[in-house]
């Protein structure tokens, strides 16, 4: 736990025992959780009015946006919960799906409104809520983004029968992958100045490029008022080979870890080599799922071998060396 020890290299440096990559987006996270549950006490005390710092990640599905937070939540032992933008957006009554989440909230908090107040609330597929033209049903994405609004920002939020939670210490995180946003920045990102050496011009360029502005966000669709209230924009980086060979392999609880665990408890050795991992990701990478089917294929990869292992007591090893080879398998020799 993060508990007492709260600067964002120590929370940059949890997260790296589960998160592989996305070294930018954990940093910028880092920073804004740090002033978030700092320095807002500290602001407050002195009477100084608070600006939140709401993060939004904008990143492909799968390379690890919920799992960042999520994982930071556990870090930091706040309460967690994660809401879908889209299902905010198919029903009539906003306000009572809103209603729903921050009772959620103080429920993973066992009912501590005050622990609920510092909780964490993660709204997913916010770019779903682009404005479009009228909808046929439900409420239009725009109606959405305004009533948000007024949570986002820190406010007395009345819920369930009566009761009252304070959002302003309440972290708002934003997810959405944001199709199409690279050409709107493309179209408007045209900075071309040039400094001292062209090598550092070519620096600067590249990182002013890189990064969204608010403008773009409200080309594609999400209100100025939304946007003003998500100042912090980290961005997810699509996963690459190696990210993914390392996503089944090194986390605390790797896919591979957890089913060498499995193998052990029926005293039996896996060995996966690593050409089979760059083949496994090369399959993900096919599937442009990010991460998210690593875990089925590994799983698909070895079911042959988890049927016939509880019947083989004398299976002492199984090693796999490629995709598209059977394991070799290597039996006990029967003590005599
Ligand atoms: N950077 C990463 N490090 C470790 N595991 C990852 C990473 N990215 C994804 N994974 C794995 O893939 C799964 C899916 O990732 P996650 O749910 O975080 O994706 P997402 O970015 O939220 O996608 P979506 O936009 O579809 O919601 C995770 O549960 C985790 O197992
Ligand atoms: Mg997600």
């Amino acid at each position: 736990m993060l508990d007492h020890d709260l600067k964002p290299s120590a929370i940059v440096a949890y997260l790296d025992q589960y998160v592989i990559g996305q070294e930018d987006a954990k940093k910028i996270v880092a920073v804004a959780v740090y002033s978030h549950y700092r320095q807002i006490a500290r602001l407050r005390a002195a009477g100084v009015p608070i600006v939140k710092t709401n993060i939004l990640l904008v990143g492909s599905s799968g390379t690890g946006k919920t799992l960042l937070c999520e994982t930071l939540a556990r870090g930091l032992g706040v309460p967690f919960v994660t809401a879908e933008a889209t299902s905010l957006a198919q029903t009539r009554y906003v306000n009572e799906e809103i209603d729903g989440v921050l009772q959620r909230l103080v429920d993973r908090a066992d009912g501590d409104i005050a622990k609920a107040q510092n909780g964490i609330i993660f709204i997913d597929e916010i770019d779903k809520l682009k404005t479009v033209g009228a909808q046929a049903r439900g409420t239009s994405g725009e109606s959405v983004q305004h009533a948000l609004l007024k949570m986002m920002e820190g406010a007395s939020v009345k819920f369930g029968r009566g009761e009252f939670l304070d959002t302003t210490n309440v972290l708002f995180i934003c997810g959405g992958a944001f199709v199409g946003l690279d050409e709107i920045m493309t179209q408007t990102h045209g900075y071309g100045f040039i400094t001292t050496t062209m090598d550092e011009s070519q620096r600067i360029l590249d990182r002013l490029n890189t990064r969204i502005k608010p403008t773009d966000l409200f080309t594609f669709g999400l209100i100025p008022e939304f946007t003003g209230r998500l100042p912090v924009i980290a961005r997810f980086q699509d996963l690459s080979r190696d990210a993914l060979v390392r996503i089944m392999t090194e986390p605390k609880n790797s896919i591979y870890g957890q089913f060498r665990e499995i193998f052990k408890s029926e005293g039996v050795e896996l060995v996966v080599e690593r050409r089979v991992f760059e083949q496994l990701a090369e399959l993900a990478i096919e599937y442009k799922t990010g991460a998210r089917s690593l875990r089925g294929l590994f799983e698909e990869l070895l079911t042959p071998i988890l049927y016939v292992v509880p019947d083989s007591r004398d299976i002492e090893r199984v090693t796999y060396s490629s995709l598209f080879n059977d394991p070799t398998i290597t039996r006990r020799t029967p003590t005599p």
